[in-house]
């Protein structure tokens, strides 16, 4: 069986690459910023599943995306860990680039997408979409890949990046991956290691409250009286809701009635002690 190559400069992931995609075999990407969990390890699979010969992760915490340095500083990492859980997941490639080989000095560059970057996250963290954009956009001309497979648990980077490859005409395939869950409902994230055991235990809820308020829109209670009481329902809980909204899927405009037209999306994000959660789930339409 062929190792997991490990490239940490673009001169031999290039070659790397290349050499994966021989022969018009197609080769898949996981982007990621490491700490590992099942999550990624399924769309290591999905890459694959929508018709990857190969599949490269991408292990970089992007500084560009992050506008607290100490959050920056706080993510977690796991370098060995994370390797052996590519290894193990079957992982061809391995790109661990150095801040500077992915933002050499002078580089001064960076990618806007208007639409869904706006609102959301969008608020919540100015700058962060022109920093995913952009290194998204690196790492798929970097790599070259076919197929790019992204959680759908970061909905709004999810449709940030489709509408960036799109609009920028790079010929990569974005794949959606559906969010995995804990046992209880909690959506997988790096973050979650940071809650507390009482936190923990409390987390789940959020999805509860998604999964009430979206069946109440679908039995026909009023849009904006249903998304008050989810928000309500998590503040008695100890959680801080930054929003609990109705948009429309890709455009992801607020909707205040169902538009059976196009899908749409409740999206969540609350904070639980020092810990932000995001979640996110479609309504029937
Ligand atoms: O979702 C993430 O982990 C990051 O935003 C991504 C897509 C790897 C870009 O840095």
């Amino acid at each position: 069986m062929r190792g997991m190559e490990i490239c940490r400069d673009l001169h031999s992931l290039r070659a790397a690459c290349a050499a994966l995609r021989a022969g018009g075999r197609r080769l898949g990407l996981v982007p990621t910023m490491g700490a590992l969990h099942a999550g990624h390890v399924s769309l290591l699979a999905a890459a694959r599943a929508a018709g990857a010969d190969a599949v490269a992760a991408s292990i970089f915490v992007n500084p560009l995306q992050f506008n607290a340095s100490d959050d920056l500083a706080r993510y977690p990492r796991d370098e060995e860990g994370d390797l052996a859980k590519l290894r193990a997941a079957g992982c061809d490639l391995a790109w661990l680039p150095p801040v500077d080989a992915m933002y050499p000095p002078g580089n001064c560059s960076t990618i806007e997408v208007a639409g869904p970057s706006k609102g959301f996250e969008g608020d919540a963290r100015p700058g962060h979409f022109r920093g995913v954009a952009t290194v998204c956009a690196k790492l798929f001309l970097q790599t070259g890949a076919d197929i790019a497979a992204f959680g759908e648990k970061d909905w709004q980077q999810l449709q940030v990046v489709t509408r960036m490859a799109h609009d920028l005409d790079i010929p990569v395939r974005i794949q959606p991956v559906p969010t995995m869950r804990e046992a209880d409902g909690l959506a997988m994230s790096s973050r979650n290691r940071f809650l507390s055991p009482p936190e923990r235990a409390i987390a789940p809820l959020l999805y509860q409250v998604m999964l009430d308020a979206a069946g109440g829109m679908a039995g026909g209670a009023p849009v904006p009286r249903v998304l008050a009481a989810g928000r309500e329902r998590l503040v008695a809980a100890g959680f801080a809701p930054d929003y609990l909204a109705l948009v429309a899927a890709e455009s992801l405009e607020p909707l205040d009635a169902l538009d059976r037209a196009r899908p749409m999306r409740l999206l969540a994000a609350a904070r639980l002690g020092a810990v932000r959660l995001l979640d996110n789930i479609a309504v029937a339409s």
